[in-house]
């Protein structure tokens, strides 16, 4: 699994022969202006939840490819109204694509959609594929259902966390959330792409999980991790 950062919460992800682009907020984002969205190659859009700083250019991307957008059921329904094809789940639920096992769980956050209209309860993600599996939690607080995701999921392999505060959780937070998943490979994302959500000391940062045993990696936009 080829994993690639493209700023703020937005991923790319290779699997299964597939290519997957998680929460494309791109153009909007001073720190990502190297990228150019048109030259975007993916076969799925995963939505976390309705944010605009998560789905940007999630319409854009969906029609540059004919791309089948995944998310919960509001937010695919309203994609759909635009003519975007789609996959709707919701909490708790997996599904079988042909990259591999996709599961929405839970996160504690808000969401809307940009134009007003209800987004659902926002989520994450876990997908297992090549044998590997990723959570992608979403903007989400620390909660406990985190400790269901072993339980349910199995070993995660590497998991990505919102670790700028403010919005989501913050550092401490995230290396808590890191214990109840029992995962030691950590991501970390919405970070530093606006005011509030700056991590001031990554260092201090990579030292507390390194602390605990965990290796956490804040990555600069185009890093690659590959699991
Ligand atoms: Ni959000
Ligand atoms: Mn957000």
């Amino acid at each position: 699994m080829r994993i690639e950062f493209l700023g703020h919460s937005c991923f790319k992800v290779e699997t299964g022969g597939k290519k997957l682009i998680v929460d494309p907020f791109i153009s909007p984002n001073k720190l990502a202006a190297e990228i150019d969205v048109d030259s975007i190659e993916v076969d799925y859009i995963l939505l976390t939840h309705g944010h605009e700083d998560h789905v940007a250019d999630a319409e854009k991307i969906a029609k540059n490819n004919n791309a089948t957008l995944i998310s919960n059921f509001e937010i695919v329904s309203w994609y759909k109204n635009k003519g975007i094809e789609g996959h709707e789940m919701n909490h708790g639920g997996n599904w079988s694509f042909d990259f591999g096992d996709l599961k929405y769980v839970n996160a504690v956050h808000s969401s809307v959609l940009p134009d007003g209209t209800y987004g659902g309860n926002p989520g994450g993600f876990v997908l297992k594929s090549e044998g590997k599996t990723l959570y992608i939690a979403g903007d989400t607080a620390l909660h406990m259902d985190m400790k269901l995701l072993p339980v349910n999921s199995g070993k995660i392999d590497l998991a990505i966390l919102p670790m700028g505060d403010n919005f989501t959780m913050g550092v401490n937070d995230a290396l808590i959330a890191a214990d109840f998943i029992e995962c030691d490979e950590i991501v970390a994302c919405h970070f530093d792409t606006f005011g509030y959500i700056v991590i001031e000391d990554k260092d201090a940062a990579v030292k507390k999980f390194k602390a605990k045993g965990k290796n956490l990696t804040i990555p600069a936009v185009g890093q690659e991790i590959n699991i």
